[in-house]
């Protein structure tokens, strides 16, 4: 956890009033439910490295799973209204260091860092924003200011531009609506005369620099360069790698996609934003191998699908955007990219990478054909063409999946037993029902008992005997569990129970011996 991100051991004692403090909330919430630690926590935690407790690894296994069964066992209906095919994959994160050199990711997967002089700091260029200043006469002052771009870039600029203002007393004040990133500023002449972030000077911030992103490590016992690879950055290069593995043993024909789940890894330099930006994650990435006559309406196609399917598992379409990427900012072989882009509280009123939709054109493929001088072309008897698919990578991050869900689901309301709780789609709720005796005694145990070993052969149950009814479904409320079973004297009597709903804690009567059915009607 970074230093801006909140202590998570209390429950917010008031509804979040700033995105910021939504943020706050959420991380408490998931810290003291069990959902996400920060890594090696007990010596001192390492920073961009989060693990996921016994419900946050549940709940991110339901969303890989529901991405896997809607992709792979159940894909949807394509353009021509049948069922795409799509088959799955799990690939090794180690591959030849070849692989990575004839995609250029050896030279080129890489961010342009600038170092500091002065306070020492390394930055990312692109995360850092510079502001402009008027003298008091009105004209540009030389200098201009840096900050961290991000969650509060105003005030944070506000802030260093009073803290030099004494420093250069011709300053008369802020230009807030014209700021650009470095890089940018850089080109236009201003390298030095830039204030860096933490720096009392201008000019302080050197020439930015190519750092690789990926981790190295070597293969055997012998560390030379020639047992050196890197642990990957993304999963899709062993996709294309086994695209004709692939062909040759499964009965599939283009248009068909294989996808596949897997740990990335990335030496992220300023990894930030709680799970957002990580060192290490999880992607679900599909490639869709497909005519390049095809590949335009494919395009669409994915982006359409990924855009409903989030919001299938519950994300507001009003906290999510479609960002077509222009064609100047995308690779030199891509035809089109839209990120499917979320509110997150640290972005809002922006907006942040969820995953990315690219066409990355027959770019791949053709990189690996000639570097490994293996045939990768594909001949379609019906057409008798022959071409190196096109291929539409629809790629999202499991991470920021689960942190934009979570942030969706996040409810704060004064009126309810446990006020914070979370309204998460029942599919993807790591407990799915809560199973409460009322006393602990008068054979209403041993009903409950029963119920919960009928019910956890098919569901996730909790069975929880302790304190009041309320603290009960607080406690269930915290972790998004959508139903509560609670047997008492009566049950005894009219072999009924009372079912009560996360959502609306509207409470009804169900018999015993038709609670299977009502659950699996209500967990759909
Ligand atoms: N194969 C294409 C690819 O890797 P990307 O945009 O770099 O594209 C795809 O990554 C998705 O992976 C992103 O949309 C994001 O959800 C996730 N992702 C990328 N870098 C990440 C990081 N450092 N931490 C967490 N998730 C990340």
């Amino acid at each position: 956890m970074t230093a801006a991100e909140p202590a998570a051991n209390s429950q917010a004692a008031q509804a979040p009033q700033t995105s910021q403090s939504k943020l706050a909330a959420l991380v408490s919430l998931a810290k003291r439910r069990g959902f996400i630690f920060q890594a090696s926590e007990i010596y001192g935690g390492m920073n961009g490295v989060y693990d996921y407790g016994p419900l946050g690894a549940q709940f991110k296994k339901n969303l890989k799973d529901s991405w896997w069964r809607d992709m792979v066992e159940s894909p949807p209906l394509g353009i021509d209204g049948k069922p795409v095919q799509i088959v799955g994959l799990d690939s090794a994160i180690l591959q030849l260091r070849k692989v990575w050199d004839v995609v250029g990711h050896t030279a080129n997967f890489n961010d342009q860092m600038v170092d500091c002089r002065e306070s020492k700091n390394r930055y990312r260029a692109d995360h850092i924003q510079c502001f402009f200043i008027k003298n008091k006469d009105g004209s540009p002052a030389a200098e201009l200011i840096a900050v961290m771009d991000g969650d509060g870039v105003l005030d944070d600029a506000k802030k260093r531009f009073q803290k030099l203002r004494n420093k250069f007393p011709a300053w008369g004040e802020l230009s807030l609506d014209n700021s650009r990133d470095l890089l940018t500023a850089r080109k236009e002449g201003f390298a030095e005369t830039i204030i860096g972030p933490e720096a009392s000077a201008p000019g302080t911030l050197t020439e930015p620099r190519a750092f690789n992103l990926m981790f190295q490590t070597y293969v055997g016992a012998i560390q030379s360069d020639d047992s050196k690879t890197f642990l990957r950055p993304e999963t899709c290069q062993g996709i294309f790698t086994n695209f004709k593995n692939v062909l040759d043993t499964s009965r599939v024909k283009v248009p068909f996609g294989i996808a596949q789940i897997g740990k990335a890894f990335r030496n992220e330099v300023t990894p930030r934003n709680y799970t957002f930006r990580t060192r290490e994650f999880e992607q679900m990435e599909l490639e869709f191998f497909c005519n390049p006559e095809e590949s335009l309406k494919w395009f669409d196609f994915w982006v359409a699908q990924r855009y409903e399917w989030w919001q299938g598992y519950g994300l507001k379409k009003s906290s999510l955007f479609q960002h077509v990427i222009p064609a100047e900012e995308r690779a030199f072989y891509s035809q089109g990219t839209v990120d499917l882009e979320y509110q997150f509280p640290f972005t809002a009123p922006g907006f942040g990478e969820l995953e990315g939709v690219a066409h990355r054109g027959d770019f791949d493929l053709s990189r690996h054909q000639e570097g490994s001088k293996t045939k990768l072309n594909y001949f379609d008897a019906e057409t008798s063409q022959n071409f190196i698919p096109h291929v539409i990578e629809p790629s999202a991050g499991a991470d920021r999946g689960c942190l934009a869900l979570l942030c969706d689901a996040y409810q704060y309301d004064e009126s309810r037993p446990s006020p914070e709780w979370l309204k998460l789609d029942p599919r993807l709720a790591p407990v799915k029902l809560g199973i409460f005796p009322l006393v602990n005694k008068d054979g209403v145990p041993e009903v409950a008992e029963k119920i919960y070993n009928d019910l956890r052969k098919s569901y996730i149950c909790q069975y929880d005997a302790k304190q009041s009814i309320g603290k009960r479904y607080a406690r269930m409320d915290e972790c998004g569990t959508p139903l509560c079973v609670t047997v008492d004297h009566d049950s005894l009597n009219d072999q009924k129970v009372t079912v009560r709903d996360r959502n609306t804690a509207q409470q009804e009567r169900v018999a015993i011996d038709q609670l299977g059915t009502y659950v699996a009607g209500k967990l759909r």
